[in-house]
This record gives structure tokens, sequence and C-alpha cells, in this order.
């Protein structure tokens, strides 16, 4: 088996996470962690294990590149890199595996696509649970009809943030200082796997994801931030599928995340706080349980290996990861951010945390009657925005009060 060169940038955060496996389970799958990339490195609880292993480690991918090569790079790079340094990578000729979400805005992620076509390399884009095989199966089974047709899915996460969460110096933040869109939000972050689970379970074919065409949508701020940390969504497919999204960071009460995904043959819900499992009922009695989507989270890694050498497939790439992205360029150009009024906040001062006091019970309510928090009448809730997705996307307004 041919070995497969690795660098991976982005050490200090979710990419500190590949790095034992790379160095321990590297040789079993054909792979080598010949690089690190990061400016800040000694962020990385494993830089002693790093430089131990005598794996260098480098302040930029140009760098790198200057006087090394790797098959494959790995980038968990803050969201803003993730156009430039896709890009140059391939461009130098390695494959990529780009972290979630594809790019900040649309016209760097046809950048993407375009390079990623016409350089002949393959780009990955890291939703883990688009590579599980819990996913893999549910997604056949439902392109196959063995469901029936879907009627509506709903998706609730209630994930309290703190502090030093908002103040890395990119979280939450719309724009860089020099100008370049981030659009970093909980929608585009953290519960991002959510809203894209919905699209790709309802995309025809393995590496495909159904597109948004109408969205309402409300997104609030409990913290002083300059994105949001609240939202809800429906959005509502292109065959007319309605999606529910609830997803909040400003409380302080940990709820879900968890789904009921609805067909007319049988029902698909997950509660990552109970089994963890996506378990089907059908009509007719039968249950059949697809498994964890946690399972394996390094398979998108392994399979990216695999793909270098001509085996492995494309399960997520740059188009399955845009009907996401449409629905976050869609936010910013087209939906307010409320800000919850302060003397509705509280502050919990061991955990350093801002929230709203009741906010995971009442989107619990919401997510129980299938309602947005304007629909339920919710104390702080704004009139949903409504928008439509085929319109168009006018990046001169976006952001734009
Ligand atoms: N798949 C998942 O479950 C998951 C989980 C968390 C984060 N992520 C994604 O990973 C990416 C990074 O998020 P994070 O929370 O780890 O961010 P972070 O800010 O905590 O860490 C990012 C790391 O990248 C480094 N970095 C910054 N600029 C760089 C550059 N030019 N070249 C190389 N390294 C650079 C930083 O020093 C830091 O160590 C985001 O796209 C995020 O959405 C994915």
């Amino acid at each position: 088996m041919r070995t497969v060169s690795v660098v991976l940038a982005g050490i200090g955060g979710y990419g500190r996470l590949s790095v034992m496996p790379l160095l321990q389970d590297g040789p079993a799958h054909g792979a080598k962690l010949v690089a690190c990339v990061d400016p800040f490195p000694e962020k990385c609880q494993f830089i002693h294990e790093i430089r131990a292993a005598g794996v260098p480690v480098y302040a930029s991918l140009e760098e790198f590149y200057e006087k090394d090569f790797a098959d494959l790079a790995v980038l968990a790079t803050p969201i803003h890199f993730h156009c430039e340094q896709s890009v140059f990578c391939m461009q130098k000729g390695s494959d990529v595996l780009c972290e979630k979400p594809v790019c900040s805005i649309l016209p760097d992620a046809e950048r993407m696509a375009e390079a990623s076509r016409a350089l002949g390399r393959n780009l990955h884009i890291g939703y883990q649970w688009s590579h599980s095989a819990c996913v893999t199966a549910l997604k056949e089974d439902i392109a196959n009809g063995l469901l029936g047709k879907p009627i509506g899915m709903k998706t609730l996460i209630c994930w309290p943030r703190n502090k030093a969460y908002f103040a890395r110096g990119w979280a939450a933040k719309n724009k860089t200082a020099s100008g370049e869109y981030i659009l970093d939000s909980i929608a585009m972050n953290a519960t991002a796997h959510y809203i894209h689970n919905m699209l790709y379970l309802l995309g025809g074919s393995l590496a495909a994801a159904c597109e948004p065409a109408h969205i309402a949508a409300e997104t609030y701020r409990v913290n002083e931030i300059e994105s949001f940390d609240t939202a809800a969504l429906r959005i509502t497919t292109d065959s007319g599928v309605p999606l529910l999204y609830l997803a909040t960071h400003g409380c302080d009460e940990i709820y879900g995340p968890v789904f009921e995904y609805t067909f007319e043959k049988a029902t698909v819900r997950y509660d990552e706080m109970a089994e963890g499992r996506f378990i089907a009922e059908f009509s007719d009695g039968s249950v059949k349980d697809y498994g964890s989507p946690a399972d394996g989270p390094l398979a998108k890694l392994w399979n990216a290996v695999d793909c270098v050498r001509g085996h492995g497939r494309i399960f997520c790439g740059v188009e399955t990861s845009v009907p996401h992205l449409r629905c976050i360029n869609g936010l910013a150009e087209h939906v307010p951010v409320y800000t919850i009024p302060a003397e509705r906040i509280a502050y919990d001062e061991k955990k350093e945390l801002r929230y709203l006091p009741g906010l995971t019970r009442e989107l619990i309510s919401c997510y129980n009657s299938g309602r947005m928090p304007s629909e339920a009448g919710l104390s702080f809730a704004c009139p949903a925005t409504e928008f439509d997705i085929s319109a168009g996307m006018n990046f001169a307004g976006l952001l734009e009060e």
C-alpha cells in the first residue's frame, strides 16, 4: 500500500483531534503525518508529541510547500481561510480535506469547486456525519423510497457557549479587520452540521444535498457579538419539504441535538441525550436502528487518504456543502439580527456565561409544536423575515442594514 503523506493545518483547535490518530493510527491506514502548520502551534495540547515524533511545524502553508510536499492537506483553520488555502494546496498538487463549513461566501465556493475540477484534485468538506456508515445507510434508504416521501424535518440544539468561546479572534464575527467575510455564527459553525444533515439526507445521490428554495428566519443575539447566537429557520426545500431548525448558544441549559424526520412511511428520531442513534419507526410497526453518526469520527480522514490512492468516495464535496452556505448567505443578505435587551440577560460569573433565562425550555416548546419563536408568541420573539433563495444572491447587499 502506497504511503500517503499528510500535512495538518490548524492544530490548536478542532484540528488537534487529528494529531494523535495520525501519529498512532496513520501507519495502519497507510498515512504519514509529514508536517503541521499553525502560526501558534504551542496552543496545541499535543505539541510535545508532534515534536517528539520529529514532525516539523511551519507557521504557514506557503513556508511548508517551499520546503516539502504532502499528498493530502487537512485544513482545520478558521472559515475565512478555507477558500484561499484549499485552492493554494490544490495548486501545489495536494488533495484537500477542508473542515466544514465550506467557506464564507458562495463565489468562493465556486472558486473552490472550479479549482478542484480544473486541477483534478479531490476536495472533501469535513462534515463527519456525512462520512458515517449510519447517515450513508439512512440516506440510501430515503433515496430508494423505503421511508416514503419526506413530509418534514425538525432539529433543536441548545448548547451554551461562554466568554472564552466568543473571545476567539474570529468567533461570531461577520468580517475580518481587512473586510473579508467570515459570517461565523451558530448556524455557520457549531451547529452547521444539523442544517447540513437535513439537506444532505434529502439529496438524491450520495454526494448531493437538496437545495433550499425559501426561508423564514429569526436571528437573535444574547451575547455581545457581531453576528447571532440564536436562530430559528424554516427552510422550504426545492421539493417543498419544510425543515425547522432551532438553535441557541444563549442559554444555560444544554439540550440536544434532537431531531425528528417525518416521512410517509416512517419517522426517524435522534436524541443525543438518550441513545444517540438514528432510529426509524415504520408505520407497519417495524423499527430500524441505523446506528450512531458519531461512530468513526475520523472516517472522513481515512477516506480522504484512500481517495489519494484512487479508492474511497467523495461523500461530501463543495457542491454538497453549498446548500447550507446558501442559507447562511441568505441570512446575511436579508435577515436582521435582534439584540435581546440587556435587562433580560443573566450572567453566570463562575461559568462566564451570558444567557436568556428559560430559553432552552422555550425552544423545546417550539420544537414540540413545530413552531418558530414568533409563531409561538415567545416573549423575546420578533417577526420572521422571509426570502427566496432562487431569487439569487445580491452580494453587494450582504450584511447591509
Ligand atoms: N467537524 C467538526 O465537528 C468541527 C468542530 C469544531 C470546529 N470545526 C471547524 O474547524 C475549523 C476551525 O475551527 P476551530 O474551532 O478549531 O478554530 P480555532 O480558532 O479554535 O483553531 C484554529 C486553529 O487554526 C490556526 N490558524 C489560524 N490561522 C491559520 C493559518 N493561516 N494557517 C494555519 N493555521 C492557522 C489557529 O492558530 C488555531 O490553532 C472551522 O472551520 C470550524 O468550523 C469543525
